[in-house]
């Protein structure tokens, strides 16, 4: 497949180069088309901006830098190559401002909408900022899309909506109450969408996305995500900090699979109402056991770490376990999720390697 498709290429992101996506890549390299990425700075829309060059697409993004950095857009542009580089614009605003959000879809034919303040922690401390930009914010994006008659508008949501729902594998239509500020702002995105499906007949997609991880992730700041943040304390030497006992358990999903159910949910024909999908793996790992693989995984890259975990207070808020049933994202969307816990990591320590190097950050 890489040879046929990426011919004496070394950037192409891993999961492209798998057979199953051959199609998907096909398609998409034949036909290119106009792509607005929000949140563009950011893990996840870094992830996607540069899938979509890779795949010959027109990309504008935007950000307003809030958590994303313009480092992630560099790295970008110099793994695509100048040529690809080329298709990709950049419009720095704030998604809260609507003139901004109407500047950013025009022309556009597909929205992927990624921008938001992230952590049910920061949400607990500031909520209203979390609202503003999660909830008005997404109101913006969703009704300047639905005036510029944009072909689809699809949009991170997340697994926070299940709340404290108990059953597992979380399914798609048994969710809970929230529980925090910013599960509210994502119950409500899902719910004007649906409302715009059955108003405007205006049908979106909505990615619940549990635990994504990989390169370009934020490993800095009070609100790191865990995974990063582990890394971060490993390399540096320092303690690795466990909130509760260690046997709560995440769905950890690898990036690649989530901008695969992105490009997929974008290009999905037939859809009638505003739907959610789930987009994890279907797997259910402790934090426990990730401490080992990720420590076990630097191990195998010469890094090591004698170490145990320090174990701390759980946190408010936290859901003791999630996993996802991803069988309707399967079967409506044809998504594969490729990459598991340990593939992923394969890919994601490299560069977590090469961005504490250059940064200084390693201990030994
Ligand atoms: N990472 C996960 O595990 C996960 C899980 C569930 C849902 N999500 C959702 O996925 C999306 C992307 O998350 P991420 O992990 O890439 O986070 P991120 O913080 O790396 O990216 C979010 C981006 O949005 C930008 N942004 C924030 N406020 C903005 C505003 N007012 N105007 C314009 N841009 C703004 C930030 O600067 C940043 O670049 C978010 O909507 C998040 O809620 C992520």
């Amino acid at each position: 497949m890489k040879a046929e498709l990426f011919a004496n290429e070394t950037n192409v992101p891993g999961w492209l180069q798998h057979d199953t996506q051959h199609s998907l890549c096909e398609f998409l390299l034949a036909n290119r088309c106009n792509w607005l990425v929000t949140g563009a700075a950011g893990f996840i829309g870094s992830n996607l901006v540069e899938t979509l060059l890779m795949l010959g697409q027109n990309v504008r993004g935007m950000d307003n830098f809030a958590t994303g950095h313009q480092r992630n857009l560099d790295e970008i542009k110099a793994r695509v190559g100048a040529e690809r580089w080329a298709r990709f614009s950049f419009q720095e605003g704030d998604i809260r401002d609507l003139a901004a959000c109407e500047r950013a879809v025009g022309g556009i034919d597909y929205v992927l909408h990624q921008a938001a303040l992230g952590s049910v922690p920061r949400s607990v401390k500031d909520p209203i900022t979390s609202h503003d930009v999660n909830a008005s914010g997404f109101l913006n994006m969703l009704d300047a899309s639905r005036r510029a008659g944009i072909r689809r508008f699809v949009y991170a949501a997340s697994s926070s909506t299940y709340g404290d729902e108990p059953n597992l594998p979380k399914r798609e239509e048994r969710i809970g109450n929230p529980l925090s500020p910013y599960a509210v702002t994502k119950l409500v995105n899902e719910i004007y969408a649906s409302v715009y499906s059955r108003t405007y007949q205006f049908n979106s997609v909505g990615l619940r996305y549990f635990n994504a991880f990989g390169p370009r992730q934020d490993p800095h700041g009070a609100y790191a995500a865990v995974i990063p943040k582990w890394i971060a304390a490993i390399l540096a030497g320092e303690d690795v900090l466990i909130n509760g006992d260690g046997e709560s358990s995440r769905d950890f999903c690898y990036v690649g699979n989530v901008v695969q159910a992105n490009l997929r949910a974008a290009l999905a024909e037939n859809l009638t109402s505003s739907e959610v999908y789930n987009v994890a793996v279907g797997g259910r790992t402790t934090l426990n056991d990730l401490f080992y693989i990720i420590r076990d995984s630097l191990g195998e890259l010469g890094f090591s770490y004698p170490n145990k975990p320090v174990y701390q207070d759980f946190r408010a808020g936290d859901v003791r376990h999630s996993q996802a049933d991803v069988s309707k994202a399967q079967k409506q969307l044809g998504y594969a999720p490729l990459i598991d816990l340990r593939a992923g990591m394969v890919e994601a320590l490299p560069w977590y390697l090469g961005f504490f190097k250059a940064n200084q950050n390693i201990a030994a």
